[in-house]
Order: structure tokens, then sequence, then C-alpha cells
């Protein structure tokens, strides 16, 4: 068993290390007091390769591996989350799933403005009345034999806003139940896509979350992804390797209130020396880095069964689910060991504690995460052997 980054890796989690810590960090607090995309922030993480990582060079991508993205993920989220959102969804959501299920035609005509962050895309699932339960689809896309006529409301939907490119799930024949649910490439130019208000939230502030209403928009045939009827099954497919993406993000957000708890303690005096020296801080600190070790090695587990192609359905949604209890858990230690200055924006965790939550909701919630692994469980599935 091999726990080595390789050099490749190590490099491209120094390389966004830097970028966040040096690029991100500084005007982060004012983005998310005014809600501010990071118009200029996500143009440098395009000339950096981060929004095409997995995507092949020949469609003009990065050509990295999952643990490389994961650590780029990780990375970044300990400082801006809102841009780490934009990143993961753009990579494991539109650009992969169009990597892998896109047709020859689809991808030379879509990926490279995806990969080099010319584009941003957007994955449009929800819907008022379809969370969790994902096949509840009410958009719908009638088969007017040489294009679809797209009807509908999405909810939620990250880049929203900014967006040129949306991968939408929408029914196509009712009867069929998830069997009858296509996926399609929309391009938010054309005739009867609206955008709602921009949503003003508790954390990841300055991405920019939309309602989208489609009215009629024609689809051409052309741009449905894959076999009449394999849209649900992109989506479960799409979104399971999205887990990995969001278990990063968990885990650098708990990874980065750990590292400022341990500089804090380390300077901040009570009684005569470093909190860090008083039992009731050391343990803290000590708990924090032992779950999120355990979160880590899930995450990148999760991240090397999908590169070496192997199951890592129920590895997602453990990583994400232990992550994102990580992040939650810890943040909230985080302010507390900060004490009064943890309250206030200026010392950042109070940030990384609201953006944690958004990580037990999206791309399943962590019951979702638990269905999922139950499933998995109840069938006897290990994915790994273990003797
Ligand atoms: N990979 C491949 N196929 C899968 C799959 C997976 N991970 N999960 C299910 N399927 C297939 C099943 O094999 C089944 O196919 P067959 O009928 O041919 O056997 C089909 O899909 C239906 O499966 P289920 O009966 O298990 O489906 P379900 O209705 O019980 O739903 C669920 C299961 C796990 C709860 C699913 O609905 C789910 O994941 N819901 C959460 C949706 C979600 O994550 N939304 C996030 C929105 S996007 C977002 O948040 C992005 C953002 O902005 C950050």
């Amino acid at each position: 068993m091999e726990f080595k980054l390789t050099e490749d890796q190590l490099a491209v989690k120094e390389a966004a290390r830097e970028f966040a810590q040096n690029e991100l960090k500084p005007g982060v607090i004012e983005r998310d007091n005014t809600m501010s995309y990071p118009t200029e922030q996500v143009k440098a993480m395009g000339e950096l390769g981060f929004m095409g990582m997995l995507v092949e060079p020949k469609y003009g991508g990065s050509g990295m591996d999952n643990i490389s993205y994961a650590l780029v993920m990780e990375e970044l989220s300990k400082v801006d989350n809102s841009c780490s959102v934009i990143v993961s969804v753009q990579n494991s959501l539109v650009c992969w799933g169009l990597q892998e299920f896109g047709s020859e035609a689809q991808k030379e005509k879509y990926l490279p403005k995806l990969a080099t962050g010319e584009w941003i895309g957007a994955f449009c699932l929800s819907e008022p009345e379809a969370g969790s339960d994902a096949t509840m689809q009410r958009t719908v896309a009638e088969d007017m034999g040489d294009h679809y006529l797209l009807n509908g409301t999405k909810n939620w939907i990250t880049s929203g806003g900014t967006s040129k490119l949306h991968l939408v799930i929408a029914q196509t024949d009712k009867e069929k139940g998830h069997r009858g649910i296509n996926a399609f490439i929309v391009e938010t130019e054309w005739d009867g896509v609206d955008i709602g208000a921009k949503e003003d939230k508790l954390g990841i502030r300055s991405s920019d979350t939309h309602t989208i209403m489609y009215s009629n928009v024609k689809v051409p045939k052309e741009n449905r992804i894959g076999e009449d009827g394999f849209g649900f099954k992109f989506a479960m497919k799409v979104l399971t390797g999205g887990r990995i993406g969001i278990a990063s993000q968990a885990l650098g957000i708990a990874a980065g209130a750990y590292e400022m708890s341990v500089d804090y303690a380390n300077q901040r005096e009570a009684f005569g020396k470093p909190i860090a020296q008083h039992q009731a801080i050391a343990f803290k600190l000590a708990r924090m880095a032992t779950d999120i070790e355990a979160a880590r090695m899930l995450v990148y587990r999760a991240a090397w069964l999908k590169d070496e192609h192997m199951d890592y359905v129920m590895a997602s949604a453990m990583a994400k689910l232990a992550a994102s209890d990580a992040a939650m858990k810890h943040s909230v230690e985080a302010v507390q060991i900060h004490g009064g200055y943890g309250f206030v924006k200026e010392y950042h965790v109070e940030r990384l504690m609201r953006d944690a939550k958004i990580t037990q909701i999206y791309e399943g919630t962590s019951e979702v995460q638990q269905i999922v692994i139950s499933r998995s469980v109840v069938k006897g599935n290990r994915e790994v052997p273990v003797s």
C-alpha cells in the first residue's frame, strides 16, 4: 500500500496552495460580504489549468488524475469555497460528464471552451419538487422530431448567472419513470433561457446560485447526451464523481480551520502559556487532526478508486459523509478555539463554519449518502478485497 503522493501530485498541490493563500485569501472576506462573483479569480484558475483538470489535453484540459483534482480542491477550499464549488461543478459534473458520456462532436465543440475556463458550465438537476428524490423531474423536454422543446424550472443552480452552458436533466417520457429522463446540453444564449435572482446564502456567498427558467427552448437532437433514456443514470454517474469533489471541499474546510487553529493556539497566551499547551485546547486539536486524517484517507481512496476505474460509488458517498461531518464539527471547534476572535470575520474561521454546512446538503445530502452506502452494504459490496 502506497501512501506517498507523486512528485507531480505534490507540485500541483503546492501550486494550488500558493494560489489560494496568495491570490484568493486577500479579497475573500470582501467578496463574501458583498456576494461578489470572483471573476478575476476564476479567470486565473482557468489559466492555471484548474477548470479542466480531468479533461484530456487533446480537448484543452490538463489531463490530471483524480487525486490531483482532490488535492487542488482541498487547498482552494481551505480559503475560498465560493471559488472551489465553481471548480468542482466545472470539473466533476460538467467537464467530466461530457468527456465520459458525450459524443465526439459534443466533446470537440464544447470541451475546449470549458476546460480552459473560457465558458463556465452548470449542472441543472434540482427542482422545487425534485431534490433528494431526483426522479421527480417536472422539467419536460418534448420530442419534436429534429429537436426537443424544453420547459421547466431548476433551483439552486451553482454558476447559474455566469454559465454559458447548462447540462439540463429533463423528463421526456413520464410513463417510463427514471428511464424516461434525458440529459441535454443547453447554451444559455438560446431563446427561452431566463436567469432568476441570485440567492442570498449562509455560506459560499460569492458563488452565484440562481433559479433558472426554460420556456420553449429549442434543443437540437444532437445535444442530447447518450442514448434515449440515459439521463438519470448520467446524473447518478456524474454525481458519484462530484461527491469526490465536494468531499475534497469539505476536507479543505476542516483542514483550513485546523491549520488556523493550530497557528492561533500556538501564539495566543492565557494563564501564562500558549493556549495550545492547555489540555483543553490540545485535546481539541488532537481530535481535529485525527478526524481530518481519517476523512483525508477516505477522500484520497475514493479518488484513487476512480483513477483505477474501480467501483467508487460507496467510497465517494463515505468520503463525502465523513468529510462533510468533519468540516461542520471542526469548523465550529475552530471558532471555539479562537474565542471572541473566531466570531469576527477577520479571522476567517467563522466563514469556514458557514461554508461547511452546504457540504452536508449539496450533491446529495448526508442522508442521501447514507442511502447509497446502506444499499451497497446490504448488497454485500466491500468494493476492495480486504484479505
Ligand atoms: N451510478 C450508476 N447508476 C446508478 C447510480 C450510480 N451511482 N445510482 C443509481 N443508479 C441507477 C440504478 O442502477 C438504477 O438503474 P436500473 O433501474 O437500470 O437498475 C437507476 O439508476 C435508479 O436507481 P435507484 O432506484 O437506486 O434510484 P433512486 O430513485 O432510489 O435514487 C438516490 C437514489 C441515491 C437517492 C438518488 O436519487 C440521488 O442521488 N439523489 C440525490 C440527488 C443529488 O445528489 N442532487 C444534487 C444536485 S446537483 C448539485 O448539488 C450540484 C451543485 O450545485 C453543487
